[in-house]
């Protein structure tokens, strides 16, 4: 996190160009840090399957995530680029709000550069490189998902003007981080913030406690969240496309508004109007199931 004695938007850090971008030097990886990307990448794809949207495997395959060590941005956004005009670009850490939706707007997704020390394996603060670009980049392959993020962006920017950004987290936070998506009668992740964690994989769809509420975006604009521990509750789209159009064709500054007049609703609790799922039964069959 870039720290600044006064209250205007800080400036880069040394080093980084005017859009906080800064080169990956990829070269400059050791090998341990490319076998904790291995180690990661291997744990999270054995469980994967079966859990997570189709369309993220899809674009594991598609992208060439397959091919051992961390990924080089150059040559993953060359492949990106030709499937959705997605490109990702490297900075330093935490970027101001206004530069992380202008990267976003323009199809540009902001990765770090570090990867966890084998330490932090199950648990670190802040977005690592494998959290960033596992998490958050097979899904900038699907055209529709793409388009929503660039979306978002452009939203940002907006909500910006409105002094509404901390509505608009709430939806980036339930839905490109922490979404659960339906699968036909069944329920699968596709939230970074899920996919790139071990246990939360697990827990996010068969774990009792967690709500699995069906997605409203008012509702999700009221909603605190949690950023210390697992989510008590997750918000279940019933497809990319809906998730979209219901974004794209909502004007979403006199929600804003009206957001400012209703109560903010706490983590975990459930309301007479949601509609709540059950868990994904349990089965053997389940190709991603570990052993309990
Ligand atoms: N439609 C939103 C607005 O009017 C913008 C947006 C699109 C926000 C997609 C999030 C996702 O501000
Ligand atoms: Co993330």
């Amino acid at each position: 996190m870039i720290t600044s004695a006064d209250h205007r938007t800080p400036g880069p850090p040394a080093g980084a160009a005017a859009d906080w971008t800064i080169p990956q030097r990829w070269r400059d990886y050791t090998p341990a840090e490319h076998a904790m990307w291995d180690r990661l990448y291997a744990r999270q794809t054995a469980q994967l399957p079966g859990r997570v949207v189709p369309a993220f495997l899809e674009g594991i395959e598609r992208l060439g995530f397959a091919e051992r060590g961390i990924p080089d941005f150059a040559r993953l956004s060359a492949r990106l680029g030709a499937l959705t005009g997605w490109s990702v670009v490297t900075v330093p850490g935490l970027v101001p709000e206004a530069v992380f939706f202008e990267h976003l707007s323009q199809r540009r997704f902001v990765a770090g550069r570090f990867i966890r020390t084998p330490e932090q394996i199950d648990y670190l603060e802040e977005p690592d490189i494998f959290h960033d670009v596992f998490g958050h980049v097979p899904l900038l392959a699907h055209p529709v998902f793409a388009d929503y993020m660039q979306a978002y962006g452009e939203g940002g920017l907006r909500a910006l003007r409105f002094g509404s950004i901390h509505r608009l987290a709430r939806l980036y936070w339930y839905t490109v981080e922490f979404g659960l998506i339906r699968d036909g009668a069944a329920l699968r992740i596709y939230g970074a913030g899920i996919v790139s964690s071990h246990g939360e994989s697990l827990y996010a769809l068969d774990d009792p406690a967690p709500r699995r509420i069906a997605f409203d975006l008012r509702r999700t604009m009221q909603t605190r969240y949690r950023i210390d521990d697992y989510q008590t509750n997750y918000f279940v789209i019933d497809s990319f496309e809906d998730l979209l159009r219901q974004t794209v064709e909502t004007d979403f500054a006199p929600l804003y508004r009206e957001l400012e007049t209703l109560p903010e609703i706490e983590p975990g609790v459930v309301l007479p109007g949601d509609r709540v799922l059950p868990p994904n039964p349990p089965s053997g069959a389940d190709s991603g199931r570990r052993a309990p």
